[in-house]
């Protein structure tokens, strides 16, 4: 069995820097002392997802997933404690004596992975040193495939006969493995190769593991209907998520935040050519929602580089509602030219000209797009102006709001300025009363979204309104807009907290002191009529009383490693409060008389209740003596 000591773990994690860590994976944004992004782990379109650098430690205050690097790693990259220690060692730049086997062994897709490799290798092999393969680097070099590029993207061939991947491998692999290996087809009892007479372009997932191939007919004489053929669905291989050339992509689009979308292989590797990197093909023009929502969790900004005909038009349309506009811009192909023909006639620094500076925004191409023909007739003027209208009004800068009903005007030929802009002020006017989300208007906002479901008012209560502030403060905080390149729409990072009731958040706040001040532990363990109203923090509590009966000061690593999952999502949660360091006797006792009022008033509802089952039941005698009750439980409110 293989093990690392905890010692050797801690070290490992108190070398790294968990904010830096997890931002090769998701975008992080700096406010305050904390990095928020959207969450890896949901689909989510406001950011919950909390990192605490300081602390070393992470929390979504969306779906409560939490915990240190090592778990980061694990529910990231779907592996187990030794792989993530070893990740985490990597990054480290340390290394680690784990023996390496055992694990390799343990995964049930290794087999699988393996024969792809091997599949891949032998293509290459085909390729670089026969006769028919010279043939075929003739065809490739005559589309700019330079040997590089066949060694970097690990170009091969696969010949005519239908059993070459077949005589090579069967003897090494069980028939399972080849039947699930997408490598081979099935018929009448007997195994044929699945690719003949094809460009192989391997296909890899992130971690550059094989798992599938594109095949390309290159000969003239080919009449197969298809250009491309993949392999079908394995398990490791599902089209609707990967991303052919995201495993070279990764470190520069998580480095740039940015990732260029484009179709083809050939488009990507024109790219390449050009010197830009940070770009995947989605292999057709199907991009999926699980496409879309892998790429967010290390990119911010989305470039479309669809092909300029008519069918990357309208993927460019679907894709915008996927990736939602905010995020997208997008690069209009001229000519109905794809990236790599685009690079052929105007060169590769004509194509890196154009991803780079000839991006649009994803409201100019709809203007374009949605353009109806028969502009003559005023009702499709109107309804064109009805469908663009709202998007104009939802953009943040004036300047850009103006230069698109500017546009508007230009091309319908019985509006005016100020009529548009009166169909713009009329929709934001709208937007106002419905649209009140998070991100729209900022942190003003997210106090009345934190508004309590319950009524208050009748409680007097000794809370200075600075609380809420603390609260709020550290966890929501916009940052300023970047505005290089208006008049795009701005990423603005505002932290989606859950909702607590006013007595919920005091008793987060209390035990977050209790665990960073033994003092104020200490002075509510000796208090034997103390309890929190809810019992997950009463839990918490207790479980905070016996690590100090062991331990001089929580150590949050040890005492996360002692509760249950719930527990811990919650306790991170509560960590996670970004209080002022010194905590004064009347912030304690503010907060104390905050939940301990709820605690009273629950008590007053309680006994009503029992006064009305008492009046059902004629209980004279009860109803007097629970009448007393509220009388005097009402003075305490
Ligand atoms: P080249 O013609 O070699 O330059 O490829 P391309 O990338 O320009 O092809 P195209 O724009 O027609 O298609 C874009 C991508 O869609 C390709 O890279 C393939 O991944 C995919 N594709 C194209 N044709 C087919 C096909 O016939 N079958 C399948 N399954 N996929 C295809
Ligand atoms: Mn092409």
């Amino acid at each position: 069995m293989v093990s690392v000591d905890t010692e050797v773990v801690n070290d490992l994690k108190s070398k790294v820097n968990i904010a830096d860590l997890i931002s090769q994976y998701v975008a992080l944004s700096r406010t305050g002392k904390n990095y928020i992004g959207l969450c890896p782990f949901h689909g989510e379109k406001t950011p919950s997802f909390n990192v605490n650098a300081e602390k070393g430690f992470y929390h979504c205050f969306g779906c409560g997933r939490s915990g240190d690097a090592i778990e980061f790693l694990k529910e990231y990259n779907q592996v187990g404690f030794i792989d993530a220690v070893k990740e985490l060692a990597n990054f480290a730049g340390v290394t680690l004596d784990i023996s390496n086997d055992r694990e390799e062994k343990n995964n049930p897709n290794a087999p699988l992975y393996e024969i792809n490799n091997q599949a891949a290798r032998l293509y290459n092999i085909l390729l670089m040193s026969t006769e028919l393969g010279e043939r075929a680097r003739d065809y490739l070099a005559e589309r700019g495939i330079t040997d590089d590029v066949i060694k970097r993207f690990n170009i091969g061939l696969a010949p005519e006969e239908n059993d070459f991947i077949f005589k090579n491998l069967s003897n090494k692999f069980d028939e399972e493995v080849m039947a699930n290996s997408g490598l081979f087809h099935f018929s009448n009892n007997r195994v044929f190769d699945a690719f003949t007479n094809r460009i192989m372009f391997p296909i890899t997932n992130e971690y550059g593991q094989t798992i599938g191939f594109s095949g390309r007919k290159w000969q003239e004489n080919d009449d197969s209907k298809a250009k491309y053929i993949n392999t079908s669905a394995t398990t490791i291989f599902d089209k609707s998520y990967e991303l052919w050339n995201l495993d070279k992509a990764k470190p520069t689009i998580s480095k740039r935040r940015e990732v260029y979308l484009m179709e083809g292989f050939m488009d990507v590797i024109a790219a390449h050519k050009a010197g830009i990197n940070n770009v995947v093909a989605s292999m057709g023009t199907a991009l999926t929602e699980k496409h879309v929502r892998r790429l967010k969790q290390i990119a911010k900004k989305f470039v479309l580089v669809y092909d300029g005909d008519s069918a990357g038009q309208n993927a460019i349309y679907k894709a915008l509602n996927l990736v939602g506009e905010s995020d997208v811009q997008i690069v209009k192909v001229p000519e109905g030219l794809d990236p790599d023909e685009y690079s052929k006639t105007y060169g590769l620094t004509g194509l890196s000209a154009l991803m780079e500076t000839g991006r649009i925004q994803p409201i100019e191409f709809l203007i374009d797009f949605l353009r109806p023909e028969n502009l003559a007739n005023l009702q499709v003027q109107l309804d064109f102006i009805e469908q663009i209208a709202p998007m104009i009004a939802k953009l943040q800068s004036i300047t850009a709001q103006d230069a698109y009903i500017r546009k508007l005007v230009e091309i319908l030929p019985d509006f005016e300025y100020n009529q548009v802009e009166q169909a713009v002020n009329l929709r934001r006017e709208n937007m106002n009363i419905t649209d009140h989300s998070v991100s729209d208007y900022g942190a003003s906002n997210l106090v009345e979204n934190f508004a309590d479901e319950r009524d208050y008012s009748n409680l007097d209560s000794a809370i200075p309104i600075d609380f809420e502030e603390i609260f709020y403060e550290n966890n929501i905080q916009p940052q300023v807009a970047d505005r290089r390149n208006e008049p795009a729409q701005v990423f603005q990072p505002t932290i989606q907290v859950p909702k607590l009731s006013r007595s919920e958040r005091a008793e987060e706040m209390l035990l977050h002191r209790m665990i960073y001040h033994s003092s104020v532990l200490k002075k509510f363990s000796q208090d034997e009529n103390f309890r929190f109203v809810h019992k997950r923090y009463q839990d918490i509590f207790e479980k905070l009383l016996l690590e100090a009966m062991v331990y001089e000061q929580i150590d949050e690593s040890h005492l996360a490693s002692e509760l249950s999952e719930d527990q811990r999502s919650l306790f991170y949660q509560i960590i996670s409060l970004d209080l002022p360091e010194t905590a004064s006797s009347q912030e304690i006792n503010d907060l104390v008389s905050i939940f301990s009022n709820e605690m009273e008033q629950i008590k007053f509802e309680e006994l009503q209740q029992q006064l009305a089952t008492a009046e059902k039941a004629g209980n004279k005698e009860r109803m007097l003596e629970l009448t007393l009750q509220i009388i005097n439980q009402k003075k305490k409110l």
